[in-house]
């Protein structure tokens, strides 16, 4: 497994294994890898011939008042993960190369990144559509693959390389569960022994959602007893919505199209998402 930091040697290993006419494939992370992203992995090692990870902690896609300055950073123990996967390339860019000075400009994808994590992270999309655009650019993947758990960034990545032609095929890769189902997240290493306990709620709080809207309930009430059940048991609320699965539109009732029920949640500081297919 290769680690390279400079532009232009990456570009240099992309360009052979084109000339070799072997498929590539990318999974963007942000690094605390856990293994939601090694699934991510693995999906890509199964999809083409050449695995890319990028380890990029992009300060774009963080308000001033967020954790960017203390999200977990383990590039060691990231690189011993990817290491046992046969991931081919890790690409760590040279800090201060992708955003040089002057620097100026934004990517932003409408319709789909608008309300759910928006409302309260009104910074994150135009800020994550930045830096793939970037990465997608740099790397030249054919795929490339990002966490079902994060579905609405999943959508406007999705969109944004429809739109602007990028010719990548922009997959999305299933979320993977604790025991007790709370999705893996980096941010989850955040939780005291108490409030990670207590986290299993949200999960299972959605799951409840949409197994009672797939039998034809109501969404109104449903929504609002799960509002309940959250607020009572300490979680602070950020959304609860069923939308549509594929372009996010709100749903009050579940008809033929595929649907999902969202949520996004603070326990004991922690901003927790996570979503759940109604079938
Ligand atoms: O999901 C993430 O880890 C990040 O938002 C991404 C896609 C790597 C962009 O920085």
């Amino acid at each position: 497994m290769d680690t390279v930091q400079n532009l232009d040697e990456l570009r240099q290993r992309i360009r052979n294994w084109r000339n070799a006419g072997e498929k590539i494939a990318l999974v963007p992370t942000m690094g605390a890898l856990h293994e939601g992203h090694l699934s991510l992995v693995r999906l890509a090692r199964e999809k083409a011939a050449r695995t890319v990870v990028s380890i990029f902690v992009n300060p774009k896609q963080f308000a001033p008042n967020e954790d960017f300055a203390t999200y977990p950073r383990d590039e060691e123990g990231d690189l011993e993960k990817l290491r046992g996967l046969g991931t081919d390339l890790v690409y760590i860019p040279e800090p201060g190369s992708v955003y040089a000075d002057g620097f100026s400009t934004t990517v932003h994808v409408d319709s789909v990144s608008e309300g759910l994590c928006a409302v309260s992270r009104p910074h994150f999309f135009d800020g994550v559509a930045t830096v793939v655009a970037k990465l997608f650019t740099r790397v030249q993947p054919d795929i490339a693959i990002f966490g079902e758990k994060d579905y609405q960034q999943l959508l406007v990545i999705r969109r944004m390389a429809d739109d602007l032609d990028l010719n990548v095929e922009v997959l999305g890769g299933r979320i993977i569960r604790e025991p007790d189902g709370l999705a893996m997240s980096s941010r989850n290493l955040y939780l005291s022994e108490e409030a990670r306990k207590k986290a299993a709620i949200f999960p299972q709080t959605l799951s409840a959602i949409a197994g009672d809207a797939a039998s034809g309930e109501p969404l109104g009430p449903l929504i609002d007893r799960a509002l309940k059940t959250l607020e009572n048991a300490g979680f602070g609320i950020d959304y609860i919505e069923v939308r549509d699965g594929e372009t996010l539109r709100p749903l009050e009732t579940v008809g033929d199209r595929p649907a999902r029920v969202f949520g996004a949640v603070v326990l004991d500081g922690t901003r927790l998402i996570d979503n759940w297919p109604v079938v």
